[in-house]
């Protein structure tokens, strides 16, 4: 349980206490602020904690901000002593760390003293530094550049630890015909919405469990949007929908990079999370990717079912031997869309970490290095998710949605699109409904508010 006597810092605190587990022990906050000093004093099992931070702020945005930060701060440097436990990233709680250090950057400081105040692990920091340097010649803010999201929200079958919105095709195949029309309407309306176009990303769900008729719908709505991009990604999916004839279309589309998610090569995990396909499908769906010449990114999870480390590892192994151009390593995020709660996995933080440090081992030996990263609330021992590539080999269009520096033109159901304000240091975001019978009801209404939003370019 927490209290604090200021309500706005009540969201922020709960989820540093959130990062000690379900057994965290309670704490009391009390916030004051004196003479430019931020005095926070939280109460843990009995102990008093007593912090003090001196800082001038320009203004109220300014001292919310500082108010935050330095509670935060206390909350976790009480709990910490308290449960002699520290978390890979301290008290960071936030989504996008790589955002904050560059903030700091911005504003002519180095990142790494923040960082380190914050209680981030130095292997945190270095992943970090990487990711940056990873960005070089790729971050650019940029009035008006843009990427393209057509998102397609139907699976083969709906996997056991998924979280994203997406349905079973044999319970929603009956809304595809509409649902197609109203992607199709929405993505020409994104015609003249931009001054540069980076990316085309179709993703999911599973865009290749639709038939080739229908992905070829989507393929010629997206054709004259890339024409403009330089790169053009099928999150393709899993290994169970591929086909020579799906890929040839991808291929006569410009499509330049498709994902083949393996998530573990283990067949008794595969079988567990219900994906329904073997680790010889993974190989036999890479093959035909490699034929077709496409650059492939491989999706891992750390913390899947019953996974041991060592098949965890071995799994890592087998992505590196096949060598793709990238690999996004995952930690196991629950939220409510996913069939698992209560996960035992979940809670043995140790074994993730050692997961995840194994993965960051091997992918750096082997000539990758992270391009982006992002965290989730509810992630499997306080990790992270890290996209590697090889050099040169970034995908774009995963550094603008993670750093957001373009502005998102998202299309489909479900979808998020984002007006970036450069000047004015602020995000608009346009979501889209979850629901397929609604988001084909809405359409015109939806088209319209897209207009409105990215209308001044
Ligand atoms: C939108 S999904 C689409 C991928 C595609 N349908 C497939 O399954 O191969 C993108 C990725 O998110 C990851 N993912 C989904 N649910 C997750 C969860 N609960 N925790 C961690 N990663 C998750 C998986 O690695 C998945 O490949
Ligand atoms: S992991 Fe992929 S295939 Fe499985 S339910 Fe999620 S989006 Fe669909």
């Amino acid at each position: 349980m927490l209290t604090t006597n200021t309500e706005f810092l009540h969201p922020e605190l709960m989820d540093v206490v959130r990062l000690f587990g379900e057994n965290a022990p309670d704490v009391a906050h009390t916030f004051l602020y004196a003479e430019n000093n931020f005095i926070n004093t939280v109460l843990v099992g009995g102990r008093e904690y007593d912090f003090c931070e001196a800082h001038a702020c320009a203004n109220e945005l300014e001292f919310k901000r500082y108010a935050k930060r330095f509670a935060k701060l206390a909350v976790y440097e009480a709990l910490r002593k308290e449960t002699g436990r520290s978390m890979p990233w301290g008290a960071l709680t936030g989504i996008r760390p790589t955002k904050l250090a560059y903030a700091e950057l911005e504003a002519g400081r180095p990142f790494e003293p923040m960082f380190e105040k914050f209680g981030v692990s130095p292997e945190n920091i270095a992943l970090v530094r990487s990711v940056l340097q990873s960005q070089e010649g790729i971050y650019s803010k940029e009035e008006g550049a843009a990427d393209l999201y057509i998102g397609i929200p139907f699976c083969p079958s709906k996997c056991n630890y998924c979280s994203f919105i997406t349905a079973d095709i044999s319970k929603t195949g009956q809304y595809v015909g509409d649902y197609l029309t109203a992607l199709e309407q929405e993505i020409a309306s994104c015609r003249g919405l931009y001054r540069r176009l980076k990316s085309v990303y179709i993703g999911g769900g599973t865009p290749l469990v639709l038939s080739e008729s229908e992905l070829g719908r989507v393929l010629e709505a997206a054709a004259p949007f890339a024409a403009d991009a330089g790169e053009y990604t099928v999150e393709a999916g899993r290994p169970d929908v591929f086909t020579d004839e799906k890929l040839q279309l991808l291929k006569d589309y410009g499509v330049t990079r498709i994902c083949v998610n393996p998530q573990s090569f283990c067949d008794a995990t595969l079988e567990r999370i219900g994906r329904r396909h073997t680790s010889a499908d993974i190989y036999r769906a890479y093959e035909m990717a490699q034929k077709f010449g496409f650059d492939v990114n491989f999706d891992l999870i750390a913390g899947l079912t019953g996974e041991t480390c060592e098949e965890f590892e071995e799994s890592v192994d087998r992505a590196i031997a096949l060598s793709p151009e990238n690999i996004t390593v995952h930690t196991l995020c629950l939220k409510k869309g996913a069939q698992l709660k209560e996960e035992e996995s979940f809670l043995n933080v140790e074994r993730i970490q050692e997961m995840i440090a194994y993965s960051r081992e091997r992918l750096s030996q082997s000539g990758y290095v992270p391009y982006y990263m992002y965290r989730q609330k509810y992630m499997a021992g306080n990790c992270e998710n890290t996209g590697w590539t090889k050099p040169g080999k970034a995908c774009v269009y995963n550094v603008d949605v993670m750093e957001e520096i373009t502005d998102n033109l998202a299309c489909g159901a479900n979808a998020v699109g984002k007006k970036i304000f450069l000047h004015e240091g602020r995000i608009e975001r346009q979501g889209a409904p979850k629901d397929i019978p609604t988001y084909i009801k809405k359409i015109d209404g939806i088209i319209a508010g897209k207009r409105a939003l990215f209308g001044g370019k």
